[in-house]
């Protein structure tokens, strides 16, 4: 039986194991994967204590992608750019530390939503740790531009830097700008700010995003209904992370299990679970 968890604070609403728990269903894998809710301050020493019981690696959430990344004694290429870490492999040499969010959202798109990034203008929105997971996998997809726009734009320009030289090689444009004036035409918007987490939308300008472009926030449930209705009213075609938060836990299971799960299937399920449960909390509420 192999052992796995989610570590975060707070992380009693994660849904990875129920995604998990269908993937070892479907590669016929033996996995237990269980929530840990480490306490502030905590974090290395949970995990620590996680490792030592003879599991196999974790996941890692909200808020401790960072402390994560430090502990690491090993490193993707992919998770030290990000400056953050969600997977935890646990082997002999110590932890070696992966990001798959990024992995996860460009096969949502490309797969799940049937977009192809490759020569298009692409518009990140965000700054943080989600935006960062996010920066490689897209441009290794090859937009034709990628413009990363935050609200603080000096965090945009500090965070691109530590891209552009991998951007100048795959000769994708890569710039930072403020929300207010990001750009127009855009094919593929991401929202990876908190923005949704506060009920607000980001200030984006009319015409930032062509008609027909899919724009995708990295959220998903009622907190994701203003932007998914922000998004329609632009005539883009609107998408939550749900199909994110999937193809990640795939990607995550392939780094443990050396297996890569379908997922067509688990994220159709989980739709309709959250589809009934954002609607069930309107009804709810007058
Ligand atoms: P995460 O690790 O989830 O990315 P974070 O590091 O706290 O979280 O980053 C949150 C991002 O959301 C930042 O880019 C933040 O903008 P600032 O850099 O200006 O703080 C952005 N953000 C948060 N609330 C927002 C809002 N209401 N509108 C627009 N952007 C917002």
């Amino acid at each position: 039986m192999t052992r796995l968890a989610i570590v975060g604070n707070p992380v009693a609403h994660s849904r990875s194991p129920q995604i998990h728990a269908r993937f070892a269903a479907a590669t016929g894998l033996a996995v237990d994967y269980t929530r840990i809710e480490a306490p502030l301050g905590s974090f290395v020493a949970t995990v620590r204590a996680f490792a030592e019981s003879g599991a196999r690696g974790c996941n890692v959430t909200v808020p401790f992608k960072g402390e994560a990344f430090a502990a690491c004694t090993r490193l993707s290429e992919r998770a030290r750019r990000a400056e953050a870490v969600n997977t935890i492999v646990f082997d002999a040499d110590g932890w070696f530390g992966d990001n798959t969010d990024g992995a996860g959202l460009v096969r949502d798109i490309a797969l799940n939503a049937g977009v192809a990034l490759h020569g298009k203008r692409v518009l990140v929105l965000g700054a943080g740790g989600a935006a960062a997971g996010a920066l490689d996998p897209l441009l290794a997809a090859r937009p034709a531009a990628l413009v990363v726009a935050n609200r603080t734009p000096a965090k945009a320009q500090a965070m691109i830097e530590r891209f552009a030289a991998g951007a100048a090689r795959l000769d994708v444009q890569l710039s930072a700008a403020p929300l207010e004036a990001p750009g127009a035409d855009f094919d593929v918007l991401v929202n990876a700010t908190a923005a949704s987490l506060q009920g607000a939308v980001p200030p984006l300008p009319a015409g930032t995003l062509r008609p027909g472009a899919l724009a995708l926030d990295m959220m998903y449930g009622a907190a994701t209904l203003p932007f998914l209705r922000w998004a329609r009213a632009q005539g883009a075609v609107a998408r939550d992370g749900l199909g994110m938060l999937v193809e990640q836990a795939a990607e995550a299971f392939f780094v443990w299990m050396g297996q890569r799960p379908a997922t067509f299937q688990v994220l159709a399920e989980l739709r309709r679970e959250v589809d009934a449960q954002v609607e069930a909390a309107a009804k709810a509420s007058p």
